[in-house]
């Protein structure tokens, strides 16, 4: 049984209908940019996460920058984040000119380590960038109470974690901004690329609008310099229809994590992801860490099944960063982790006998034939 890592034709096939409907729709009104479709969607978002305002943007890339940027952040600041995470979260450090300054992760949730923060606080420290990876909330209380003692900004990278919560609070709601991905993997995906930042601050929200769109409040006068950074109306009709099944698919995902732990409970050798008691995951991704992963990434793909390595090279040692002066060993548990860690098949269609079928090529034994 060949069995995808994501499945997106699936997920379309279940609500083709409404998506046909709701391309045709943008298309008859053929208002492609920053219609109204647009604006819908950034008020269903805010609605949904629980804050004023949303800036739909071009990617999850653009979202985090645009927060930055809109937050002040330039060269000479320092920003602190996980080096476990996907590039676009520290790129979008470099391009407002700040520097990345990385934290080892916490092996259980592998989102950033908060014991480990404090030493790193210099005073060009201005903001803090949790990742909640893979859908697990990154520890936000510490995180805030971090942020308040030394008056930095939080700007919150969920791209993996739409809907996910943390103490009963959606992620993206906690720190000063949140950002989000529409890349077609994520939780809420849509037909291309497409992003969304959010928060509760007007400065913010106005500075983000101006800097999607070329620095620009009235059309062709630019006081600042910005981007051409929107969230088409296409996609925005597609997000729309999407959006009302979130939560349940986010509660799919986490009931088939459940059949997961279940399949995969006696396993020696294999680490079932960790979900916090205080934490609701959104399970982007279903991560487990295995002893061999070479042997076990083999048998699955011989057996056609999806699998993925969310990220076999950390941050701190990239090429990109050599300027940084970062070494191996420097975050043990991140490099740790990004030996260790494999990603198995995940999306709401999964089926029971899917998931059964990924976990017994998990075995030791199943790879060794
Ligand atoms: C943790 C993380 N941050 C940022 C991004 C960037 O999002 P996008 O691909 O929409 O630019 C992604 C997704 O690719 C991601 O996984």
């Amino acid at each position: 049984m060949k069995i995808p890592l994501i499945d997106l034709k699936s997920q379309y096939l279940s609500i083709k209908n409404e998506i046909d409907a709701a391309i045709q729709q943008v298309i008859d009104e053929s208002s492609f940019i920053l219609g109204p479709e647009t604006r819908a969607f950034e008020e269903e978002v805010a609605d949904f996460l629980g804050v004023r305002f949303a800036v739909g943007v071009a990617s999850g890339t653009d979202a985090l920058t645009i927060a930055l940027l809109a937050l002040g952040l330039g060269a000479g600041d320092e920003v602190i984040t996980t080096p476990f995470t996907f590039i676009a979260t520290s790129e979008a450090i470099t391009k407002t000119g700040a520097k990345p300054v990385f934290v080892d992760i916490d092996p259980k949730t592998y989102c950033l380590n908060t014991e480990l923060i404090e030493k790193k606080i210099t005073r060009r420290t201005k903001a803090i960038l949790p990742v909640h990876l893979y859908g697990h909330p990154a520890e936000m209380g510490k995180i805030a109470a971090l942020a308040k003692q030394y008056d930095l900004k939080i700007v919150e990278d969920c791209a993996q974690a739409f809907g996910a919560e943390y103490n009963g609070k959606k992620v993206g709601s906690i720190g000063a901004v949140g950002c989000l991905s529409f890349f077609p993997g994520k939780n809420l995906g849509c037909f291309g690329d497409g992003g969304m930042l959010v928060t509760d601050d007007e400065n913010v929200f106005e500075r983000s609008k101006m800097l999607r769109h070329h620095g620009s409040k009235k059309k062709y006068y630019h006081s600042i310099s910005g981007f051409n950074s929107r969230l088409d109306s296409l996609q925005a009709a597609i997000l729309r229809v999407k959006l009302k099944f979130l939560a349940g698919w986010n509660e799919k995902r986490r009931a088939n994590a459940a059949v997961y732990a279940e399949s995969l409970k006696d396993l020696a050798g294999v680490t079932l992801p960790f979900v916090a008691a205080n934490v609701k995951h959104s399970f982007n991704y279903y991560t487990v860490r295995v002893k061999d992963r070479d042997k076990i990434q083999a048998r699955l793909n011989q057996a056609g099944i999806g699998n993925m390595i969310y990220y076999p090279l950390c941050l701190h040692l990239q090429e990109v960063y050599s300027s940084l002066g970062y070494k191996p060993g420097d975050f043990p548990e991140a490099e740790r982790a990004s030996a260790e860690v494999l990603s198995l098949p995940m999306y709401p269609e999964l089926t029971r006998e899917q998931i059964k079928e990924a976990a017994l090529n998990c075995r030791p034994e199943a790879s060794d034939a």
